[in-house]
């Protein structure tokens, strides 16, 4: 058997493309385990990876998304980095973003996301999912064949968050071209009207909603977007505009292409899988626990980081100050100390709801019953309008063969594509 250990997981394809087995030979000689590549510690223990997540006092959030990327822009000293950590926060990517945020200023700006996702909004939103699925559904039913992430998903995942966040429904097509969410005939995918070249996605949130609020701060007009605009922090005190419309924009980065990554995990087991197709169309109340199975087996967030900012252990092994950690969900939720033959799909499983897809801790997915509503309306939705939902064997090859690229990154887990052909139910 290969040596995964010795592999480096940031850069070979073939481990981007299969992780598990170099998770499994890396749990097998530890759960915690300093890989020799960058001295990146890699939990992939269940247990391991909840303690470590809960452990925000010893483990700072500062690196959660670029991990060894760049490298630290200080030399770590002792055992305490906080105020190394604080005095060089702005040179780490998205530093500015919730994600990578350490209390108090995380706190605060969890507190306002609350605001804004607030239990009233997400179930008139979830209210509106089921005709967005119709719609989405509407654009190539005819067709009988489609590729489920460009056609059906990622606009699918993108519509769902301007809904919750109220973007005007004249401005939806635009958002969809400059989020890459647009794949019908024409559409000029990253470019818009009158810009011949392609525009940054995040920059373009951003000076769309600073615009938005900033005109229904002057004018409320008794929308969503003037709630967000009026928002308060808990005390009572008054945002300033780019306070709000950050939590709002990275709710589109945090959400799209992991939902996408969701939803085509889930419709490749059901094509590979006729007979569950049969058994969910009966009891549409098992598509609960086959969601929760598809995060388990297929975690979109294959990885997540932390910088320890003070000496600590996770497990019983000590980890240094200015230590990178990389907690991986996908190995957590394949860990067989905790979930019995975890490489089986098996949406009977009894634990299934202990998978850690959605992070735990402070930082816990802010999106997950979204994520979750999304899958469900989705899978919902398939199984009425389509009586045979079939994988193309051009595409994917036979049953007994199938072809799938996942993209080539160490952070998330998804297809680049999936091709599905589908009888239409009348
Ligand atoms: C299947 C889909 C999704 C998965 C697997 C997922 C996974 C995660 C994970 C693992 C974290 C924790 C990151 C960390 O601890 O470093 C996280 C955080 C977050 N997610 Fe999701 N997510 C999904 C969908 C969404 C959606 C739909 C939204 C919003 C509409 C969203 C918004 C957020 C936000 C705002 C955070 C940051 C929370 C914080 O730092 O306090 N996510 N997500």
């Amino acid at each position: 058997m290969t040596d995964l250990a010795s592999v480096d997981y940031f850069s070979d394809g073939e481990v981007a493309q299969s992780p598990f087995e170099y998770f499994d030979q890396l749990r097998d000689r530890s759960p915690v385990y300093r890989e020799p590549h960058y001295g990146v510690v890699v939990v992939t223990g269940h247990q391991e990876v909840v303690e470590a997540f809960k452990n925000s006092d010893a483990l700072s959030a500062v690196n959660s998304i670029g991990g060894p990327f760049p490298p630290l822009p200080f030399v770590p000293e002792g055992d305490d980095i906080t105020e190394q950590i604080e005095a060089h926060r702005h040179q780490f990517p998205i530093f500015e973003h919730l994600v990578t945020m350490d209390p108090p200023d995380h706190t605060k700006a969890r507190a306002l996301l609350g605001r804004l996702l607030t239990p009233k909004r997400l179930k008139e939103n979830e209210e509106y999912l089921w005709t967005l699925a119709n719609e989405q559904l509407d654009e190539f039913m005819d067709n009988g064949r489609c590729e489920f992430l460009g056609e059906y998903a990622k606009p699918f995942a993108t519509l769902a968050i301007a809904d919750l966040l109220g973007v005007p429904q004249e401005d939806r097509d635009e958002f969809r071209r400059a989020l890459g969410a647009d794949a019908r005939p024409g559409a000029r995918v990253g470019a818009l009207d009158g810009e011949p070249v392609g525009i940054n996605p995040l920059e373009y949130l951003d000076d769309r909603f600073s615009g938005y609020l900033t005109e229904r701060r002057r004018e409320p007009r008794g929308d969503i977007l003037s709630g967000l605009a009026t928002a308060t922090y808990p005390d009572g005190s008054i945002p300033e505009i780019i306070e709000v419309v950050r939590p709002a924009t990275f709710l589109f980065a945090a959400g799209q292409e992991t939902v996408t990554k969701l939803l085509s995990s889930a419709l490749r087991v059901l094509g590979e899988r006729p007979e569950y197709q049969k058994i969910l169309r009966e009891d549409r109340s098992l598509i609960r626990p086959f969601i929760e199975e598809s995060l388990r087996f297929d975690s979109p967030t294959k990885v997540d980081f932390r910088l320890a900012r003070k000496t600590t252990t996770i497990g019983d092994v000590d980890i240094p100050a200015g230590t990178v950690v990389m907690l991986s969900l996908a190995a957590a939720n394949r860990d067989p100390r905790k979930f019995e033959d975890p490489n089986e799909f098996r949406f009977d499983r009894p634990n299934a709801h202990d998978h850690i897809a959605f992070g735990r801790g402070l930082h816990t997915c802010a999106g997950a019953p979204l994520a979750r509503i999304e899958g469900q309306i989705t899978l919902n939705r398939l199984l009425d309008r389509m009586s045979e939902i079939r994988l193309s064997e051009t595409e994917h090859g036979p049953a007994t063969d199938r072809r799938y690229t996942y993209e080539p990154t160490f952070l998330l887990r998804g297809l680049t594509e999936l091709h599905i052909e589908f009888t239409p139910s009348n």
